[in-house]
């Protein structure tokens, strides 16, 4: 497994994940559940990986540890060098907010924003100006082809446009990481090649893609793959040159 790692496209990139050993426990009062049971991954900047496993596995706690959104019961999460396990609610989101982007199954977007609002959205922690909030969020939507949807609302767009929509929010102030939790399962098959084309492109300029899926041939899509089983890593494999 370590010398796998040492296989990725940039040998010397820095860790822009590492998870130690990490444990997580659900519902400590009543029935104690063991979501992760001593996980340790490192992910270097510019990987892209992707998470498969059965249902209930772990994929989404993994995730969500991944992208600040928890804090694990034990073990150590280090996001951009930065130790997650100790920090207050405040510190834990403003990482979040200043490092990762996120892409859902069911898309996420604010049904009463338009889309160009919602794309907006994630650009307000970085203290910029409306006028250059609009701009970046243009030009992200100009890059998923959203342009002539933009004063429109969620309710209003097919599912693939969603999807195209909500990436276009999760890239839009730069995120070192993007988390992407089974993004083409509602998506038919050509709708969902379109949205793995922008994840491949994504991850071509640089950006860390995680791709939680239960579908393998989406999971081919990244050069190194990863099988939670019941709460373990119970493989992590690196396909070489099957990439475009
Ligand atoms: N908030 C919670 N409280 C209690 N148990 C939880 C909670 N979230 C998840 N779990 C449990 O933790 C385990 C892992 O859940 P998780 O959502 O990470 O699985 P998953 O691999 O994402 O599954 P799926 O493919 O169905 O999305 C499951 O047994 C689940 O029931
Ligand atoms: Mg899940």
């Amino acid at each position: 497994m370590e010398k796998n790692l040492e296989l990725t496209s940039s040998p010397h990139a820095p860790h822009i994940i590492m998870l130690e050993n990490v444990r997580k426990t659900y519902g400590m009062q009543g029935e104690a559940v063991q979501a992760l049971k001593g996980v340790s991954l490192t992910i270097k900047q510019g990987e892209y990986v992707s998470i498969m496993g059965p249902s209930g596995s772990g994929k989404s706690t993994c995730m969500n540890i991944i992208g600040c959104l928890d804090r694990p019961s034990a073990g150590t999460v280090l996001i951009n060098g930065q130790n997650t396990a100790q920090m207050n609610e405040r510190d834990l989101s403003r990482l979040r907010n200043e490092t990762v982007g996120f892409v859902f199954q069911q898309y996420h977007l604010l049904p009463s924003m338009t889309v160009l609002e919602n794309v907006m959205l994630p650009l307000r922690y970085q203290g910029l100006d409306t006028r250059k909030r609009r701009e970046l969020a243009l030009a992200v939507l100009e890059q998923v082809s959203l342009t002539d949807r933009m004063k429109h609302y969620p309710s209003e767009l097919s599912g693939g446009q969603k999807q195209r929509a909500a990436i276009a929010r999760a890239v839009a102030a730069n995120p070192k990481i993007v988390l992407a939790d089974e993004p083409t399962g509602a998506l038919d098959s050509d709708t969902g090649a379109l949205v793995l084309a922008m994840f491949a492109d994504i991850n071509r300029r640089g950006t860390t893609v995680i791709l939680i899926t239960h579908d393998s041939t989406v999971a081919a899509q990244a050069m190194r793959r990863v099988r939670i089983l019941d709460g373990s890593i119970a493989e992590d494999f690196f396909a070489e040159g099957n990439h475009d």
